[in-house]
């Protein structure tokens, strides 16, 4: 090919990159997603809900339905499904329940275990015990139990 011929060719595929891009950005207005096989834009099903069914109709919404027992979605959004809500594991106790529009919150056993970091994705560590000196401050579900430093009297010194 011709460098003339092939610079043209540059500029025609670069201008053809560039609509496609914009008429990508605003076809759908906000709230809003594109059905890509239908070539339609479709409302945003709420937090709570999932796309039932797809429907073949510009900027109206598809058919919703709430987030069955047991799943999620936290946020509008364009999926057929909602999310499994978290389970607390044998060393977590629940701190709110899952609701359809939020996931299941879990934290370790108070009294029992804690977690130091974030996420506390492979288990809680069990609480220290203050052997024989005092608690300054008990174990709770982020923080390890502090233990006062032990005094060992020592007799007979004046
Ligand atoms: C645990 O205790 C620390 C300080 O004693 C406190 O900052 C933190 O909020 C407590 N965590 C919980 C889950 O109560």
């Amino acid at each position: 090919m011709e460098p003339r011929a092939r610079a043209v060719l540059a500029v025609l595929l670069l201008l053809a990159a560039q609509v496609t891009m914009a008429t990508g950005e605003t076809r759908c207005n906000p709230g809003e997603y594109e059905v890509t096989s239908l070539c339609r834009c479709s409302k945003l099903c709420p937090a709570g809900y999932y796309v039932s069914k797809y429907i073949d109709q510009d900027h109206s919404v598809g058919e919703c339905r709430e987030c069955e027992s047991g799943t999620f979605r936290a946020h509008p959004s364009e999926e057929s499904s909602c999310v499994p809500c978290s389970q607390c594991r044998e060393d977590q106790e629940v701190v709110t329940e899952c609701f359809p529009t939020s996931d299941r919150l879990c934290q370790c056993k108070q009294g029992n275990f804690y977690c130091d970091s974030v996420d506390c994705t492979e288990s809680c560590f069990r609480c220290k015990r203050c052997e024989d000196s005092t608690i300054l401050h008990p174990c709770n579900a982020t923080r390890d139990t502090v233990c006062a430093v032990k005094i060992h009297p020592e007799a007979g010194k004046v």
